[in-house]
């Protein structure tokens, strides 16, 4: 760890889902193979890193989220030797390749879980094992895709934890052969050249021994007890200490409901960045897993804001919208229909000027949307076919008619339908059968029609990256926050050298036409616009602009 100036700091990663980004066998799924199809446009866009989300073993219950063999590839996606020339294919362009490491759980399929639940020799304690009535779990606590966190194993006559799917089996990280074991195995991945870890869940690995009951009351039952558990940094810092700190690798952890005091310690543990998900909660509801609340440009800066400030001295932040589980970003935090593609490079403004890594999910470069899932069997993701039909047969919705609408909003699926290439069939993803539904814009919102506009959203997030490449004020620079309260604007000066120099950025997030006036204690002697999303902007002053919808603008102010 560098609090200096370090390459991770200074790279745009680009996250993809392997399933969804490109078939080269025409089996319909997205493999290796396709990937590395893609590098030269992955080249051309100018990233740095790619996150490939899980191509290991699986059952695929969970995309892939389900570890059956650590150290060997899905059939679906290949083989290990495609995944080395995936590598290579990378590293010949100067790109590095991160992993998802998933280490909270494993697949009830893995060779340790069917060891466990023999209790064949040093396995027996790999997982959460309960004895007791097999009518009562051993506590309320609820798993992330709904109902309880606990199953029944026949078997070993025992209940087990999985705080995901109950083919998902939660790890005993108290006991230290599994750390041990976990640790060999994040060696093995960097000694195949690997670049560095997307650690899935990483605050979970901690659990209270004794498994106290959670509140009652809570909108999921034991949060409180498993998020940021007891001896979740000691595990991290071990993780750190005995494995990471060999080599020059780079590490997020996703830690779902962290505050910046956990983040900083986990800084502290060794982590290069966390993923916080506080600026993502604010369209949640309290009421249940579909329930949507309207969100304010307020709610938004202030968790952004906060998170800028917070992490100002030594820690670093990822930035992020969207991923494989969140929907698209422009149909969330844009708009999807009239102004897609200006509110997507508004967005993008947002991800590249604030301080920290920026994370582009694939497709969110060409400005995908949201699909529209009419029935329940389009979709393929497990957690939205639990919840929904949890919520069917407890009575808390009489039809599926009744959530249609929240759940095609909210189900992880959105980002998952095929990555959009051209308008041949199947948006240029597969020549078989794709395996989830290709979103019905493809035939205007695709790769190969961008790359033929220069006004496209494909080459405006191009620019921003060779700005930010060039621009070490944008990557370094300290966060200054403007007006602070406008409910449209959102605008901010990023500002290095004792204020030698200094960008502007200004925001519109509606679509609406608000002017912005500079405030008077910011000088602007001279300026230079350095990119925006309406191309035409003339005169340099920007003591007051009339914003058009949507409109993005970055200055340089001299
Ligand atoms: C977070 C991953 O992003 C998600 O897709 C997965 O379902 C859970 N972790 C469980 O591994």
């Amino acid at each position: 760890m560098n609090d200096g100036r370090t390459w991770w700091k200074e790279a745009v990663v680009y996250q993809i889902y392997p399933r969804s980004f490109h078939n080269a066998n025409d089996d319909g799924i997205g493999d290796l193979r396709g990937i590395s199809e893609k590098v030269d446009y992955l080249d051309d866009l100018g990233v740095d890193v790619v996150w490939l989300c899980p191509v290991y073993d699986s059952p695929l219950v969970d995309g892939g989220y389900d570890v059956r063999d650590y150290r060997a590839i899905h059939d679906d996606y290949g083989t290990m030797a495609d995944w080395e020339t995936l590598r290579d294919d990378l590293h010949a362009r100067d790109i590095r390749l991160i992993m998802d490491m998933v280490t909270n759980h494993t697949s009830d399929e893995h060779e340790w879980f069917r060891k466990s639940r023999r209790k064949a020799g040093k396995y027996r304690d790999y997982y959460w094992w309960v004895d007791g009535d097999p009518d009562r779990p051993p506590n309320n606590w609820e798993s992330f895709f709904g109902g309880p966190a606990w199953s029944y194993d026949e078997r070993r006559e025992a209940w087990y934890l999985h705080l995901f799917d109950e083919k998902q089996p939660d790890l005993n990280w108290r006991n230290p052969d599994v750390r041990e074991s976990l640790f060999e195995m994040v060696r093995w991945w960097i000694e195949k050249d690997c670049d560095g870890f997307r650690f899935d869940v990483i605050n979970l690995i901690s659990k209270p021994p004794d498994l106290p009951d959670g509140d009652p009351d809570s909108t999921q039952r034991g949060k409180e007890q498993f998020i940021n558990g007891p001896r979740v940094h000691e595990y991290v810092r071990e993780l750190h200490d005995r494995v990471l700190d060999d080599y020059d690798v780079v590490t997020v952890g996703e830690t779902s409901d962290v505050t910046i005091d956990e983040a900083l310690r986990f800084h502290e543990d060794g982590l290069d960045m966390v993923f916080s998900f506080q600026h993502l909660h604010i369209d949640k509801g309290d009421r249940g897993p579909w329930d949507f609340d309207e969100w304010t440009l307020d709610e938004l800066r202030d968790a952004t804001a906060r998170w800028q400030r917070g992490l100002e001295d030594g820690a670093w932040n990822s930035i992020f919208l969207g991923n494989h589980d969140q929907p698209r970003l422009v149909s969330r935090f844009g708009d999807d229909e009239e102004y897609r593609a200006e509110s997507a490079k508004m967005l993008a403004t947002y991800l590249f000027t604030l301080r920290g890594t920026p994370f582009v999910y694939q497709g969110d470069e060409i400005g995908m949307t949201n699909p529209t899932f009419r029935r329940l069997d389009e979709y393929r993701d497990e957690a939205t076919i639990q919840k929904v039909m949890l919520a069917l047969q407890t009575g808390d919705v009489s039809t599926f008619d009744k959530i249609r609408d929240a759940v095609d909003f909210w189900s992880r699926d959105n980002a998952r339908t095929p990555m959009q290439w051209s308008d041949d069939e199947n948006a240029g993803f597969t020549d078989g059968e794709p395996w989830i539904k290709v979103n019905e814009n493809f035939p205007e919102v695709n790769v190969e029609r961008e790359q033929g506009d220069e006004d496209s959203v494909l080459n405006y997030y191009r620019r921003l990256v060779v700005l930010r490449h060039s621009t070490p004020v944008l990557v370094y620079g300290r966060y200054v926050q403007l007006l602070e309260d406008h409910p449209e604007i959102y605008a901010y000066l990023r500002t290095l050298n004792d204020e030698s120099e200094r960008l502007l950025v200004v925001l519109n997030f509606f679509d609406g036409e608000p002017t912005f006036r500079l405030p008077d204690d910011v000088t602007d002697d001279r300026s230079e616009k350095l990119v925006g999303n309406y191309g035409d902007r003339a005169g340099d002053s920007i003591a007051e602009i009339d914003l058009r919808p949507y409109e993005a603008l970055v200055y340089r102010l001299e």
